[in-house]
C-alpha cells in the first residue's frame, strides 16, 4: 500500500469539529469524516491553485461536469446529460432545498429509520411533516442486519406526501440496497407520484467489492422522478470544502429546485471545485487502498465487539466506515452514548438523534489509524468490563 493510513496526524486545534467537541481526553468516533489526509492529487492541486492567488468568484467548471457524467457511465452505466448537473454546497443543503423544491408546508416526506438525523429535521424546516417507514431489524447471533417492510413503506404514504428520501447506501446501517429492494421502492413511489431524493453521498465507500446501483438507473421513468445526490467529500474525506452535486434529468423537476436554491444557497466555493476535479480524476488509486484499509478496519471492530464485547451487537458494514451499535441487552445503566463518552472517553453517535428506533444504540466511526480505533476499543471494553 503506498499511502500510510496508519499515520497518525494531530486534529486538535485545526477547527475539526470532531477533535474540538469533546475535551482533550475523549477520542472522538463520531462525526463522519476520516482522520485521514486526502489523497496527494488533491492536495497538489489545492497547492497550484492557491499558489494562483487570485480567489475571485467561479463558475460551474463544465470540465469537472463532464468527468462526473463519464464517471456515472463508466461506473453505473448511467447516462446523464451535462445540463442535469446542479452544483450545490453541501449535501443537507441539498436535502433541504429538495423538500423545499417538491412540496409545500404541510405535506409529508417520507424516510426510513434509523437514519442519518439531517433526514428527519429537514422536513419541519420546511413546515413539511415527517413519516417513517422503520426499517427491520433482524439479529443473527452476535451480529445485526436491517431490510424494509414493503406494506409498511407503501402504507406510510399517505395523501399529501410528497418526497420519500432514501440513503443509499444508507447511514448508519452501513448497506447498500439490492436491486430488488430499490425498484420495489421506486415503483410504490412512481404508482403514488412521490418525488425521489436519493442520497448516495456513500456510494464510492463500498467494502469488500460490495456494488453500488444508482436508484435513478434503474429506469427512465424512475430517473424522471428522482433527484440524485451525490459528493467527493465522505470518499475523498474533503467535507469541508463543501462541494456537492444534484444529478436531475427531468428538466422540469430540475427548475423547481434550482428555483428553490435562487438567492439562497451559495456557490459552491471555488477550492471545493479543485479538489473534486482533482479527486475524480486523479483519485482512484487512493481510493483502491483506502477502501481496503476500512474493510480492514471494519472486520477489526466487527470482530473485537463480537469476541470482547459480546453483550453488544454490531452491523457488519457492506459500505460506509460507520458501525451501528446495538446496546440493547449490555446492561449499560442509561444511554450508552453518555456512558462510552463519561466512562471510556469515547465519543460515539447517539443512536437517539437517528430516530426512535435508534435508542439504546450508538454510531462508530472507524475511519481513522488502527492505532485509534484499538485503543477506542480497548477503552469502551474497560468501561463495560467495570459494570
Ligand atoms: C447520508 C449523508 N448525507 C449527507 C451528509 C453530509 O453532507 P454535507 O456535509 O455535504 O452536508 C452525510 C454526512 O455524514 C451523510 O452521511
Amino acid at each position: 500500500m503506498s499511502t500510510n493510513f496508519d499515520q497518525i496526524i494531530n486534529r486538535r486545534d485545526t477547527g475539526s469539529s470532531k477533535w474540538q467537541q469533546y475535551g482533550d481526553d475523549v477520542l472522538p468516533l463520531w462525526v463522519a469524516d476520516m482522520d485521514f489526509k486526502s489523497p496527494e492529487p488533491v492536495l497538489s492541486a489545492l497547492h497550484q491553485r492557491i499558489d494562483h492567488g487570485v480567489f475571485g468568484y467561479g463558475s460551474d467548471p463544465a470540465e469537472l461536469t463532464a468527468v462526473v457524467c463519464e464517471r456515472m457511465a463508466r461506473r453505473y452505466g448511467w447516462q446523464i446529460e451535462p445540463e442535469s448537473v446542479v452544483y450545490l454546497p453541501g449535501l443537507v443543503c441539498g436535502i433541504n432545498t429538495v423538500c423545499r423544491a417538491t412540496g409545500q408546508p404541510g405535506n409529508r416526506v417520507l424516510v426510513q429509520t434509523p437514519v442519518y438525523p439531517p433526514f428527519l429535521t429537514a422536513p419541519g424546516h420546511h413546515q413539511q411533516e415527517l413519516a417513517t417507514a422503520p426499517l427491520v431489524l433482524k439479529t443473527n447471533g452476535r451480529t445485526i442486519e436491517y431490510r424494509i417492510d414493503f406494506d409498511a413503506f407503501e402504507a406510510a404514504i399517505q395523501p399529501g406526501t410528497s418526497l420519500f428520501i432514501l440513503c443509499n447506501p444508507h447511514n448508519p446501517i452501513g448497506r447498500g440496497f439490492t436491486r430488488d429492494e430499490l425498484c420495489r421502492m421506486a415503483e410504490i413511489c412512481l404508482r403514488h407520484n412521490v418525488t425521489i431524493c436519493s442520497d448516495e453521498i456513500h456510494s464510492d465507500l463500498l467494502l469488500n467489492g460490495t456494488r453500488h446501483i444508482p436508484l435513478a438507473s434503474l429506469s427512465p421513468e424512475i430517473e424522471q422522478q428522482t433527484i440524485t445526490l451525490i459528493a467527493p467529500s465522505k470518499t475523498y474525506n474533503i467535507p469541508g470544502l463543501g462541494c456537492s452535486i444534484a444529478i436531475v434529468p427531468n428538466p422540469k423537476l430540475r427548475a423547481q429546485l434550482t428555483r428553490a436554491m435562487d438567492g439562497i444557497v451559495p456557490h459552491v466555493n471555488i477550492l471545493g471545485y479543485v479538489a473534486a476535479l482533482a479527486a475524480y480524476t486523479e483519485g482512484d488509486a487512493w481510493l483502491a487502498e483506502l477502501l481496503e484499509y476500512l474493510t480492514a478496519n471494519r472486520d477489526f471492530v466487527v470482530n473485537t465487539i463480537s469476541e470482547q464485547m459480546p453483550s453488544i451487537r454490531t452491523t457488519v458494514p457492506q459500505a460506509t466506515y460507520l458501525a451501528w451499535l446495538d446496546c440493547r441487552d449490555s446492561g449499560i445503566p442509561g444511554n450508552p452514548h453518555r456512558f462510552f463518552l463519561e466512562q471510556a472517553k469515547v465519543a460515539l453517535n447517539d443512536g437517539r438523534h437517528f430516530g426512535q428506533p435508534g435508542k439504546g444504540f450508538v454510531r462508530l466511526n472507524f475511519g481513522c489509524p488502527r492505532a485509534t480505533l484499538e485503543e477506542a476499543l480497548q477503552k469502551m471494553q474497560s468501561a463495560l468490563a467495570q459494570l
